[in-house]
């Protein structure tokens, strides 16, 4: 990869922006060509992913763009409906580039198995019990998945747990740590717990009911923060309206500080930044559903729903932000390996573990919550939404190609953004 900055990437037509994507990139033009659909998922490789198929369904591919993390420049594939994101994404990273780029930690890639383990006696009792046999018990879980073993992975620990209030009276849990490296892990986890569960009933005498993984996957973390230089926050408007710096800064701490004292706003919030997090797990063939489980039950991790990221400023006044969530996400397995385009994807970032791609993916999130608090705390969400809403509007007026544009640019310029106006428009084109 030689940059994420791709000077006019937006102006230029689809094909074009495929080849500066070879160029920057240094990926040749096949192995790309899975972003397109023709050579994307085909009917005979979804049919065999799942049951019913009768088809494929299409999700526009955005390249977010000026990336850097962890001093690496890193072209993001981010799969998405939604207008906007991208490009705000893009912006963002553009401020954030020129304070250093995304600094990104995890923890180690561990994931946790629940073993739901009913009719026990003496909970502990058998709480002490289980304690006691630990060894034993994470040497038989070691070796579930032999493959995992070799890469390093494997049982790390075991934690009991009591459940006193419950509306069936209390039993035990025990939860089996499993180190998953690469995978995203819920295969592994789950055939440990499935091995493990006979062994756990004999000593503790109870009947292990559930065996799955938890999507809480608060031991396999990411945080990403960033640094925007005061002076990169400051923009003057298409109207000629000026923020500075400070403006900016503050209210962007402002919106924050909503979303953390109160839970109708931070399930928006957390909104925006799942609008960065779901298009580069989804582009990358990762479970978006478990990462979205994850994120909201980690929000709630304190008894009260808040939000997921942090902003403040430095002793020189810059803009911080910090975002830590759960990511269990993987490059190995499932349908990272068997969809052409997410295999393109993954090549693309370049990402070299599972714990690469998170680091990005967290940079996205945060990007993308800069984007949506730099919006509403200055002119609105609603002024850099309408151009991209108003063409969706005109495409389902029925608009096609340079139709689009016509429509839509009228529609802003009245500040009439909806299908019955598009129609008309649509109508009085047809007539001139
Ligand atoms: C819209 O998809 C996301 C936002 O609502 C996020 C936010 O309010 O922070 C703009």
């Amino acid at each position: 990869m030689t940059t994420s900055r791709i000077a006019g990437f937006y102006n230029l037509p689809l094909g074009e922006r495929l080849d500066k994507l070879v160029e920057a990139a240094g990926l040749t033009s096949d192995e790309l060509a899975a972003f397109q659909t023709l050579n994307g998922l085909a009917d005979e490789q979804a049919d065999h992913m799942i049951e019913n198929a009768v088809g494929t369904f299409g999700l526009p591919l955005g390249i977010g763009l000026n990336f850097v993390v962890n001093g690496r420049d890193v072209l993001v594939p981010m799969a998405i409906e939604e207008p906007s994101v991208v490009a705000g994404a893009s912006f963002m990273a553009k401020l954030v580039r020129t304070g250093g780029g995304f600094t990104v930690i995890t923890s180690a890639p561990e994931m946790i198995g629940q073993m739901q383990v009913m009719e026990v006696q003496d909970l502990m009792a058998a709480s002490m019990e289980l304690h006691e046999h630990k060894t034993e018990l994470l040497a038989e879980a070691d070796v579930a998945d032999p493959l995992l073993k070799k890469f390093g992975g494997g049982a790390r620990d075991l934690e009991v747990r009591i459940i006193e209030d419950s509306p069936i009276g209390p039993f035990l849990v025990v939860h089996l740590i499993y180190d998953v490296r690469d995978a995203m892990g819920a295969n592994a986890v789950n055939t440990a717990c499935e091995k493990l569960a006979p062994h756990i009933e004999k000593i503790t005498g109870g009947r292990v009911h559930l065996r799955i993984l938890s999507n809480l996957a608060d031991r396999r973390l990411v945080k990403a923060s960033c640094t925007v230089p005061l002076k990169e926050l400051a923009f003057t408007n298409t109207d000629g309206r000026t923020f500075t710096g400070e403006q900016v800064r503050d209210g962007i701490i402002e919106a924050w500080a909503f979303a953390e004292a109160d839970p109708y706003r931070a399930a928006t919030h957390n909104k925006g930044i799942m609008n960065g997090v779901d298009a580069v797990v989804i582009a990358t063939g990762n479970d978006w559903r478990a990462i979205e489980a994850g994120a909201h039950a980690y929000a709630a991790r304190f008894g009260r729903y808040t939000s997921l990221s942090t902003w403040g400023k430095d002793e020189g006044g810059n803009l911080t932000g910090e975002l830590e969530m759960p990511m269990a996400v993987g490059i190995v397995g499932g349908a990272t390996k068997v969809h052409p385009a997410a295999r393109a994807a993954l090549k693309l970032m370049g990402v070299k573990t599972a714990s690469d791609l998170a680091g990005t993916i967290a940079s996205v999130g945060l990007a993308q919550n800069l984007a949506a608090l730099r919006a509403l705390a200055t002119e609105g969400i609603q002024r850099g939404h309408m151009s991209l809403h108003a063409r969706q509007v005109a495409i389902a007026a029925g608009a096609t190609s340079d139709q689009i544009e016509k429509v839509a640019a009228k529609m802003v310029a009245e500040k009439t953004v909806r299908i019955d106006r598009a129609e008309e428009i649509l109508k009085a084109l047809g007539k001139s």
